[in-house]
């Protein structure tokens, strides 16, 4: 064969690039299942750890909504002793202020359909918001 040498140095930049995310991922520990998303900026961590939040933020959610409605507690101590409002909108909306590109963007990437926000409300004043507001389906 004329020009192995090329053909071969073409394959393998190419399985280099194709195959790069999942060494990146493999070497970070992060997985490829959720598309990018935006956390914030303004906080490095969330009420629990990342990985607990990924796994169980409904439960987080559901026990919020019992102990706020139920027994009217309105405060949270996290597992590192810090305390947060317990709050939907007030808290978690408060930190992850681009619901479209954090919760919706999983969310619609996972199938889940979220009725929280028939009744809930998030504030939409998100530079992101302000700027896309028209093109909102
Ligand atoms: C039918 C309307 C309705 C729907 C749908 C609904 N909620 Fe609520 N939720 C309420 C009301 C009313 C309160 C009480 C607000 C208060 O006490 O100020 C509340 C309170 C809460 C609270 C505690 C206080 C607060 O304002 O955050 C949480 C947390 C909460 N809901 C989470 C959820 C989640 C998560 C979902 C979706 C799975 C959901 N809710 C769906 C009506 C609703
Ligand atoms: C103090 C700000 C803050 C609050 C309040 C907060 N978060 Fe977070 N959250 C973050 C940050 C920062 C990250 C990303 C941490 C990281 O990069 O590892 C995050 C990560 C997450 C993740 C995991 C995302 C992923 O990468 O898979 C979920 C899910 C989540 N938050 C949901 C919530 C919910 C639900 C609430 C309310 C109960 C909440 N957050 C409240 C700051 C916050
Ligand atoms: C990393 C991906 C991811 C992010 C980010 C995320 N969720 Fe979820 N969420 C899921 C998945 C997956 C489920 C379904 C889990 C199941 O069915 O066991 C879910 C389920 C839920 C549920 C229960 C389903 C219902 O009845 O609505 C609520 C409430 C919820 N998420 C709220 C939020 C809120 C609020 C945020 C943003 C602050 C958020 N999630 C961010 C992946 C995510």
């Amino acid at each position: 064969m004329y020009n192995a040498g090329k053909v071969i140095t073409g394959i393998i930049i190419f399985l280099i690039i194709v195959l790069s995310p999942f060494w990146y991922n493999g070497l970070t520990g992060k997985t490829a299942y959720v598309p990018l998303l935006k956390v914030p900026d303004t906080a490095k961590q969330c009420v629990e750890s990342t990985q607990y939040m990924k796994e169980n933020h409904m439960e987080l959610l559901n026990s919020w909504k019992e102990t706020a409605v139920r027994q009217g507690k309105k405060t949270y101590t996290a597992k590192d002793g810090k305390t947060y409002g317990i709050n939907l909108t007030g808290t978690c909306i408060k930190c992850h202020a681009n619901k479209e590109e954090f919760c919706d963007k999983c969310h619609n990437y996972a199938g889940v359909k979220s009725y929280c926000w028939d009744c809930h409300n998030y504030p939409k004043t998100g530079a992101w918001e302000q700027k896309t507001a028209g093109s909102r389906k």
